[in-house]
This record gives structure tokens, C-alpha cells and sequence, in this order.
């Protein structure tokens, strides 16, 4: 998210669909959705959160090549009415809770270099296949992507921001923990390697249990790791999250104000 460009600033150029809405796609990027299929289908299996893991087999992904939108679109319908929507390289947090409020996830048109296959630190067309679109079929996952962006037409810029780390601390990064495993819902982390690794394993990040408010306090980062993650419980904590609370907390954050920020200052942060 950011102002709408066709090329990011990693370099990455956004295809334009057809008339159809559809994108089209070299052999050797057919053969990158390929090696990434195979590497983390096989990656995920021991953490992924089992609806997640039966979202891939509902829409056939497999390493046969980028699926076709309209493929993936059908499904989608007929399940819980999103549909993608190819989109820039960035988009501007107006169109991104624009689309949302219609049910249309965003599709960023071009998938990454090979020296970007562990973490990209701008969604690509993989990130958002096979990261999102098997929980987009979860009505309470669907349902929360829908309230943030119905909220989002109707904020400021300001109190967007607020629903920007709702988004990225449940729909992109979130985990689930029960019975002390930990499982994960969070699209950022199930479509890259380096970040399922970091996740799963590594004592560097912070492991919150669910709270809202802490979450509208909370800083974060998408082009590096992030230091905390947010634990629920299980996925009926979603659907708590409704539009009266997410106003009411807003306006409690914003009195209280943000957490300071983990991450070190931006010109001398590691891309990872
Ligand atoms: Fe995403």
C-alpha cells in the first residue's frame, strides 16, 4: 500500500490485464510460481492452520503454473463472494479499503525475481494467491477484510492507519494459538520462507496474545521481519472485532497513543 505505481521501487513492473481481467504471464514466471508451489506447500504443512491447508486443496493450486484470476475468481464466488482484482505494483490506502468494501482483494499484476524468492518485501502475485486467497473462502477471515475496508472508505487518513495494523496484524501476520501449538493464518508469513522460518522458530519476535487496543497502538514495518506477532485463540476472535468496537478503540488509541516503535530507525533497518 502507498500512492498507486505501476513499478515498485524494488524494480518490479505490474502487468496490465485484458479485457477480461485477466493476467498473462511469461513460461519462465510460470516456472517461479512453480519452484515456489513446490518449496512451501511442502514448508507449511506442520503450522499452517488446517482451514488454510483445505483452502489450497478447494481452489487445485499446485505447481502447474500461476492459476488463472478467473479460475480462482469462480471459486471464490460461489464460496464467499470476493473476487481478485489485478492492481499496481503499490496502491493508495483510498483504493485498497476501496476495493475491500466491495469484496474485490487486491492483486498486485507480477510475480518476484528469483533473488527474491524467500521474503519480497512488496506482495506479489504469489503473496496474494497463496498467501490470502485460500482463507478469502473463511467466512470470519472474508468478513473482517470486508468491515476494514467498509470502515476504511469513511476514516480519515489518520484513523486509516489504525485499520492498517488491524489488517496487517491479523490478515497478514496473525497466529493462532491453542494448546500451545501455533498455528497460522497470516498470509505474509505462509507465502514466504524466510518469514515461516522466522515465525515458527525464532525467539526474536514478540508473541502477543490477542488484544485490540494493543494492536491500534502498535507500529509495524512490512519490508523487514516483524519483532511481534499477535496470537488469537481461535478464529471466532475475528469475528468479535466488529465495526462499533473498532471505532470505540480507535478513539481509545489514539488518547493513549503509540507504542514505541521496536523496529530500529528506517535508513538503517536491514531489508531482509
Ligand atoms: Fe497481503
Amino acid at each position: 500500500m502507498g500512492n498507486s505505481s505501476s513499478v515498485s521501487k524494488f524494480g518490479y513492473v505490474a502487468k496490465q490485464p485484458d479485457s477480461n481481467g485477466e493476467i498473462y504471464f511469461s513460461i519462465s514466471e510460470h516456472e517461479i510460481w512453480n519452484k515456489l508451489y513446490s518449496r512451501q506447500i511442502n514448508l507449511i504443512q506442520e503450522h499452517a492452520f488446517y482451514q488454510y491447508l483445505e483452502g489450497i486443496k478447494h481452489l487445485n493450486l499446485d505447481d502447474n503454473g500461476i492459476p488463472r484470476l478467473s479460475k480462482i475468481n469462480s471459486i471464490l464466488l460461489k464460496s464467499t463472494g470476493w473476487q481478485l482484482q489485478p492492481v499496481d505494483c503499490t496502491i493508495s490506502f483510498d483504493y485498497f479499503f476501496h476495493l475491500l468494501s466491495n469484496k474485490k482483494f487486491p492483486a498486485a499484476a507480477f510475480i518476484r525475481r528469483s533473488e527474491d524468492f524467500d521474503f519480497v518485501p512488496v506482495p506479489d502475485i504469489f503473496h496474494e494467491i497463496f498467501g490470502h486467497c485460500p482463507l478469502l473462502l473463511n467466512k470470519e477471515y472474508a468478513n473482517l477484510s470486508y468491515k476494514i475496508g467498509k470502515l476504511g472508505v469513511k476514516m480519515s487518513k489518520e484513523d486509516q492507519k489504525y485499520l492498517a495494523r488491524i489488517y496487517w496484524f491479523t490478515i497478514e501476520t496473525g497466529l493462532i494459538k491453542s494448546n500451545k501449538n501455533i498455528e497460522i493464518y497470516g498470509g505474509s508469513i505462509l507465502s514466504s520462507y524466510s518469514e515461516y522460518n522466522y515465525a515458527t522458530t525464532s525467539e526474536l519476535p514478540l508473541r502477543l496474545p490477542f488484544n485490540l487496543l494493543d494492536i491500534l497502538r502498535t507500529p509495524y514495518r512490512v519490508d523487514v521481519l516483524p519483532n511481534v506477532y499477535f496470537n488469537i485463540s481461535s478464529f471466532e476472535q475475528l469475528q468479535e472485532i466488529t465495526e462499533e468496537i473498532i471505532i470505540e478503540y480507535i478513539e481509545k488509541a489514539k488518547v493513549l497513543g503509540d507504542f514505541r516503535s521496536l523496529y530500529p530507525p528506517r535508513d538503517i533497518a536491514k531489508i531482509a
